[in-house]
């Protein structure tokens, strides 16, 4: 009761100088990369990249205004790593050299406003989309239930050829000066798809125990030290749980991070829920007060309790007390949100300047229609008000 009075009562009094001293603010480092701030935008995708994955101005245009808003550390929208596991339209790709130019664009307006950006590759798996694949979608197994049409189940060779694909798009984010990858590993795609045995019936040395599941994630991340160098941060986004029957748990979850924190991650983004998890999906509706902010804070309480690899959150996180007392109080490192951003892009400088009001994102998840539409995103809510004067 005392924490809920005192929220009240300080959720117009910040000031700069509160801000200032905050923990939020502190300069820290990730491997090699430096970061001002402890806030990160989670990965979105915007609907906003050619129809061949390639960058365009507007897109930058976006990420750049991330940037100049005060996020530290920007990861951008899933980037398919080859065609065939591309899983929305307009999605960003990094399956080509010659997509290399317009992201190196990208990172130097992000630069020239000291922030950094990290490049989340990713494939679709048994979520590609035919329609835009013209390819039938391939999984780790055949399951019913999520799908109508047949999936394709990879053989061991083809899982190594999508290894070398993610290499390679590693390779291409660095050229084009990312300060970093994220490996999507989250949210019912492709490798989080492995690690799900409601995905995964595999008889072979990718399905059964956890450590059979995780096998092709932890492949990815030693075949990405070896291309990018033990200077290169290298972080993945993963569930805490998939909140599906039959799906990840917590306590493998759990096991799978402890696997990746000894073959050197160097962050953790916790997430959790799929794409076909309801109610209990990554962006939950409905965030309307500070208790159900942070919706994956257990799990993440639990993690910084077991694992000292940096571990940055996402979910649902809205004020500026929330995301301090998270920091605080050991539940995370970093902060992370999607939608906020969205409505209010310059979001992190407005807390910086001492207006600490949350975030006005109202967690509806209007902002998917103009992805999917192909307008590409942006608050609806918002748009409609000014609309209306
Ligand atoms: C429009 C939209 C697109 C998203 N695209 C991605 C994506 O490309 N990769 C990813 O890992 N998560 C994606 N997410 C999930 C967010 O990164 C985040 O995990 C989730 O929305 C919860 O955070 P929030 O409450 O701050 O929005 C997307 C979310 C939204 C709303």
């Amino acid at each position: 009761m005392a924490y809920f009075i005192s929220s009240i009562f300080f959720k117009f009094t910040g000031t700069r100088k509160e801000a200032e001293v905050s923990k939020l603010f502190e300069t820290t480092k990730i491997n090699e990369m430096q970061l001002f701030n402890r806030f990160v935008r989670s990965a979105t995708w915007e609907g906003m990249a050619a129809e061949d994955g390639a960058c365009t101005p507007r897109l930058i245009e976006l990420i750049a205004g991330l940037a100049e808003g005060g996020v530290g550390l920007i990861i951008t929208s899933h980037a398919y790593i080859r065609p065939d596991g591309q899983a929305g339209p307009r999605q960003l790709g990094i399956y080509r050299d010659d997509l290399i130019d317009g992201l190196r664009e990208m990172t130097r307006r992000v630069h020239k406003h000291g922030s950094k950006i990290a490049l989340q590759i990713t494939h679709a798996g048994f979520f590609a989309n035919f329609k835009l694949t013209g390819q039938r979608p391939k999984a780790p197994s055949q399951v019913d239930g999520f799908a109508r049409s047949p999936r394709e189940e990879l053989t061991p060779a083809e899982i190594q050829n999508i290894v070398e694909a993610f290499s390679q798009a590693a390779r291409r984010a660095k050229e084009a000066n990312f300060d970093g990858v994220q490996i999507h590993a989250a949210h019912g795609y492709l490798l989080s798809q492995f690690l799900s045995p409601a995905f995964n019936k595999r008889t072979d040395r990718y399905g059964g125990t956890v450590e059979n599941r995780a096998r092709f994630l932890l492949e990815v991340l030693q075949v990405l030290r070896a291309t990018l160098g033990q200077d290169f941060p290298i972080l993945v986004k993963i569930n805490s749980q998939d909140f599906l029957g039959g799906g990840l748990t917590a306590e493998d979850s759990l096991q799978v991070d402890a696997m990746l924190q000894e073959k050197g991650i160097d962050a953790i983004e916790l997430s959790g829920g799929t794409i076909v998890s309801g109610d209990l999906s990554p962006s939950r509706r409905g965030i309307t007060s500070e208790q159900k902010e942070a919706y994956f804070k257990k799990a993440a309480k639990v993690f910084k309790e077991r694992l000292h690899v940096p571990l940055i959150l996402v979910g649902g996180i809205r004020s500026f007390r929330v995301a301090e007392r998270l920091v605080d109080e050991k539940y995370a490192d970093y902060i992370s949100m999607s939608r906020p951003f969205i409505r209010e892009p310059a979001l992190v400088g407005r807390w910086a300047s001492g207006d600490l009001r949350r975030a006005t994102c109202l967690s509806d998840n209007q902002c998917f229609t103009p992805a999917r539409s192909g307008e590409g995103i942006y608050c609806v809510v918002e748009k409609k008000g000014k609309e209306q004067g």
